[in-house]
């Protein structure tokens, strides 16, 4: 057995050690140490672990501190977040990082973006006087790449007369279609104030002059600055604030959070930001991070390792949706934005979407048995054991169905492990398929961890 099923164990104490790189939704921020234990339980030799399902890179961030880790997510943001989290970073590149930025604080960028710049502080001071409707306006229509799109037709003059004055200075500078303003082009105003949409975009751009892991820490403490500053409901980027009622009036409720976030000093969040990462204990390890398919990752499992963590998706929501804004600023790829129909016409989408997210198959039904069988099938061929999460924490509502139930992915681990426990919050409430009924409830809000070990090695076609 695994854990001692009558040992008390506290799952929700706070992690006093944990990092947080960005707020994330369904991170595992608060069962860290027990399923750091279990790993430690199921090999003492401190072997690697691979982080499959790696997201905001928290479990990664913890897990390294003990043993080698191989970080692993389909996106590139999260790559960068781990490899962060996760590489070394010396004082001498702290004060480095800190000079360079010197002159990063006012570059042609915030030339370009004056004009709505000056215009979103005069709607901010507006607002302060209970008149809101221009602020509310600029959240709701104020990005540029509509504007250029011809998607603008009914705004004010004002708004209109701003966003006309930036293109224009962005063409002539040559930065319109450059990747060094995608932030200011694709989420000003939306996400961001202009300022601080206009700054983070030179934050990034300072990146670029450093290499390798340095870069990587650089971006990372952007990507932070950016989840601690957006201006939205629960700091995502599925949805931008939705600033007027089903009348089309301007909800005044919003205002104190729009004036809040929107004043924020970007750099001084980013030095905090970095300073965190250097703060960060850092083991002496052999951390790998990687952006790539779970799959292919597997397939290329080091000798070295011991144990697989993985926490998939499972409700039809699919995480690139939530965390777009960070995977564009990270690509840099001036993206197509996805379109949807508004009154008979093609529009871009109000959250600025790009079109080319990943789809996951675990978020899809008719796909995700498949994606779990290549999970526990390369796992178990690799002879390694497996912890897989199965989270009750929704990305939308409480009441999303899971993709999966515990016990379709129980059956299925059973084909593939000698040994399956389920632990939940509870402590263990079922060990073994034959002791799950078909009717396995879970407790309302339990972290659910399967544990498979004693892989069998059974070849997937088996099945
Ligand atoms: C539940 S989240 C992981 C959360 C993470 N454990 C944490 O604490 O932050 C699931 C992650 O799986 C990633 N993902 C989805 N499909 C994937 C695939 N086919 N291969 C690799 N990663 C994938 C998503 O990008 C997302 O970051």
């Amino acid at each position: 057995m695994v854990v001692n099923p009558n040992e008390q164990m506290d799952f929700f104490k706070e992690e006093k050690n944990a990092f947080r790189p960005i707020h994330y939704l369904g991170s595992k921020l608060r069962i860290l140490e027990t399923i750091s234990d279990i790993i430690d339980e199921i090999d003492p030799t401190y072997g690697r672990v691979y982080d499959v399902f790696s997201g905001s890179g928290t479990v990664s961030s913890y897990l390294g501190r003990k043993r080698s880790v191989t970080s692993v997510d389909i996106q590139e943001y999260s790559r960068i977040l781990t490899s962060a989290v996760l590489q070394p970073f010396y004082e001498g590149e702290l004060l480095e990082v800190k000079d360079r930025l010197l002159n990063y604080k006012l570059t042609n960028l915030q030339v370009c973006a004056e004009p709505l710049i000056q215009y979103e502080e005069w709607a901010l001071a507006k607002a302060s006087d209970n008149d809101i409707y221009d602020i509310c306006e600029l959240v709701e229509l104020g990005s540029i790449m509509p504007y250029k799109n011809n998607e603008r037709e009914n705004i004010s003059k004002g708004l209109k007369k701003a966003l006309e004055e930036t293109v224009m200075k962005l063409q002539d500078m040559n930065l319109f279609y450059s990747e060094k303003s995608i932030t200011t082009r694709y989420f000003g105003g939306t996400y961001f104030s202009f300022k601080q949409a206009s700054e983070l975009d030179n934050l990034l751009n300072m990146a670029d002059t450093f290499e390798g892991r340095v870069k990587d820490i650089v971006i990372a403490a952007t990507l932070s600055t950016a989840s601690e500053i957006v201006n939205t409901v629960g700091k995502q980027f599925a949805q931008p604030l939705k600033t007027l009622d089903s009348r089309g009036k301007p909800k005044k409720s919003l205002v104190t959070k729009i004036i809040k976030d929107r004043s924020v000093d970007v750099f001084k969040m980013f030095e905090m930001q970095l300073n965190k990462y250097f703060s960060l204990e850092k083991g002496n390890f052999n951390h790998i991070s990687l952006c790539s398919n779970f799959y292919e990752a597997l397939d290329n499992i080091t000798s070295d390792t011991k144990v697989v963590y993985a926490d998939p998706p499972y409700t039809r929501y699919h995480y690139s949706r939530y965390y777009h804004v960070l995977e564009t600023m990270t690509l840099r790829d001036n993206p197509e934005i996805t379109k949807v129909k508004l009154k008979g016409e093609l529009r871009m989408s109000r959250g600025l979407y790009r079109t080319e997210r990943h789809q996951s198959p675990f978020s899809i039904k008719s796909l995700a048995k498949e994606a779990f069988i290549s999970l526990f099938s390369k796992v178990s061929e690799k002879n390694v054991s497996l912890i897989l999460s199965y989270s009750p924490y929704d990305a939308e509502k409480e009441s999303t169905p899971r993709v999966q139930t515990i016990s379709e992915l129980l059956e299925l681990a059973n084909k593939y492990f000698n040994k399956v426990d389920v632990l939940s919050i509870e402590g263990f409430v079922h060990s073994k398929l034959n002791a799950v009924g078909k009717n396995f409830e879970i407790p309302t809000n339990a972290e659910i961890l399967i544990i498979c070990t004693e892989a069998n090695g059974e070849v997937r076609n088996n099945i």
